[in-house]
């Protein structure tokens, strides 16, 4: 395990220049093409390790309308997204600390509005986060699965991209129709690939190296590599006790894994662009 990305072929640094015009909190969206494939849990956990080795992390739950964040945490929001779009609630207001130096953003559940929200309304909400924005180092943002309006918005916005994938068939052909919509808007926005529920490195690896090639010959791309995380037997006893994994099972195979996508996170997090809010905004797209 502690040498898992050295192992993965493929690896490949993003290119410096993306991140030339540094900003102090850049975004990274947490995406995937089929749902149910752990992106929630890998934002959260990621953030955690972050949070442990000293930066400063927003969370955002970008799940508009079905969010799930808090209830990983055990957690009860006063307040939410709805409530900052409205204009009822100041988005300091609905933070919801998840200890030293990470702090959650809820979303709202069931509001079948908010899951599709119209540009305007995105524009209101990248105004009222970007004041948040100076008391963090990085902002993660936990989207919806698949390709639907709100979130390609949030990622195409963001500075960086983890796609979460498995090895199923579904979820690799789904991931691949996130990377072709992606790359339509946006084909400078630096993507690592994480997959997980893995049985073994192999199958990682295995994984990870289809999604690639085809992404390469279709795309004319290939996306860099962010590390595998093991299928963790047991793990979903956490999300009933309301108990993050990462704090439940610091020495688990979920948690290392994790831990290790952070230290390479933070690599990239050397720079970034900056303008997640100007392009949430419609500025640039
Ligand atoms: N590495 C792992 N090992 C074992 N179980 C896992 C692992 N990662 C995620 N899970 C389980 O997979 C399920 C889905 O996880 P999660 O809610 O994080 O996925 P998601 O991609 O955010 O889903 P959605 O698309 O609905 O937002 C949960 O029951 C979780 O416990
Ligand atoms: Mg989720």
């Amino acid at each position: 395990m502690a040498n898992q990305l050295d192992s993965l072929k493929g690896w490949t640094p993003t290119a410096p220049g993306k991140l030339a015009a540094s900003s102090s909190c850049p975004t990274v969206s947490v995406s995937s093409g089929k749902g149910g494939v752990g992106k929630s849990h890998i934002a959260l956990s990621v953030g955690l390790a972050l949070a442990d080795l000293g930066k400063r992390v927003l969370l955002v739950d970008g799940d508009m309308g079905l969010a799930n964040l808090h209830i990983l945490c055990g957690l009860y929001p006063e307040h939410d997204i709805q409530e900052i779009l409205a204009g009822t609630c100041r988005p300091e207001d609905a933070l919801l600390p998840l200890g030293p130096g990470i702090d959650l953003l809820p979303s709202a559940s069931g509001v079948a509005d908010l899951s599709s929200l119209p540009p305007e309304r995105i524009r209101d909400l990248a105004t009222s986060l970007s004041r948040l924005q100076s008391g963090y180092d990085v902002m993660l943002v936990d989207t919806g699965a698949g390709i639907g309006d709100t979130t390609m918005n949030l990622v195409l916005a963001s500075d960086r991209l983890l796609l979460v994938t498995t090895p199923e068939p579904t979820a690799q052909a789904d991931a691949y129709a996130f990377l072709k919509v992606m790359r339509s808007h946006r084909r400078d926005l630096p993507a690592r690939l994480c997959a997980n529920l893995c049985a073994s490195e192999d199958e990682a690896v295995q994984a990870l190296t289809r999604l690639s090639r085809v992404s390469e010959r279709f795309l004319g791309w290939e996306p860099a590599w962010a590390g595998w995380v093991p299928r963790q037997p047991g793990l979903e006893r956490f999300t009933l006790e309301r108990r993050p994994a990462f704090r439940a099972s610091p020495d688990g195979a979920f948690a290392r894994a994790v831990r290790l996508i952070a230290r390479e996170t933070v690599r990239d997090l050397a720079g970034g662009e900056g303008s997640f809010f100007s392009r949430l905004g419609g500025a640039d797209f």
